[in-house]
């Protein structure tokens, strides 16, 4: 297992749309076992692939550091096929380090797609398992914390963390 680099936004691969996974062969289980190994190491509670630079239909996400005895999901083609009860947070990301956005979410989700061994599966997700179900799955779609900003927010937002990530440098 090694720790993959994990891709700050504006990278490309972000904005993306990732595709549907066909094969789940070796290469997808050593993308898999990578990916939790860099979503622990970060530290994070979830990782979709295009965070690691992959255009794959993958999250991984483990919320048991902020809330007890929660296992690891990990879901391929995952899909959100019921969502209640909004209400907004305030969220991170690993891709856009020192950005805290609020923003609104189902707090009440269902997600079918496939486990590791190729076996559907559904998960009803409620709390912050549900919100990070839907970020993670933002980013297969290209869509970072930034795009559910208003535009006047969104300006203001990305201009902040851009002039961050220059004084870093
Ligand atoms: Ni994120």
């Amino acid at each position: 297992m090694s720790v993959l680099k994990i891709y700050k936004y504006p990278e490309n691969v972000l904005k993306k749309k990732a595709l549907k996974i066909e094969n789940i062969d070796g290469g997808l289980q050593t993308l898999i076992d990578d990916m939790v190994q860099t979503m622990y190491n970060a530290p994070g509670i979830g990782l979709a692939a295009n965070q690691v630079g992959e255009l794959k239909r993958l999250v991984v996400i483990d919320i048991s550091t902020k809330e007890k005895s929660y296992p690891l999901i990990i879901v391929i083609n995952p899909e959100i096929v019921h969502a209640d009860k909004f209400e907004p947070s305030e969220e991170g990301c690993l891709s856009l380090p020192g950005c805290t956005i609020s923003v609104d979410r189902a707090s009440e989700i269902v997600v079918r797609g496939i486990d590791r061994n190729g076996n559907p599966i559904e998960i009803e997700a409620k709390g912050l398992l549900a919100r990070a179900f839907q970020h993670e799955l933002d980013h297969l779609d290209g869509i970072v914390l930034f795009d559910k900003l208003s535009p006047i927010k969104r300006e203001f937002y990305k201009k902040k963390y851009l002039k961050s990530l220059k004084d870093e440098k």
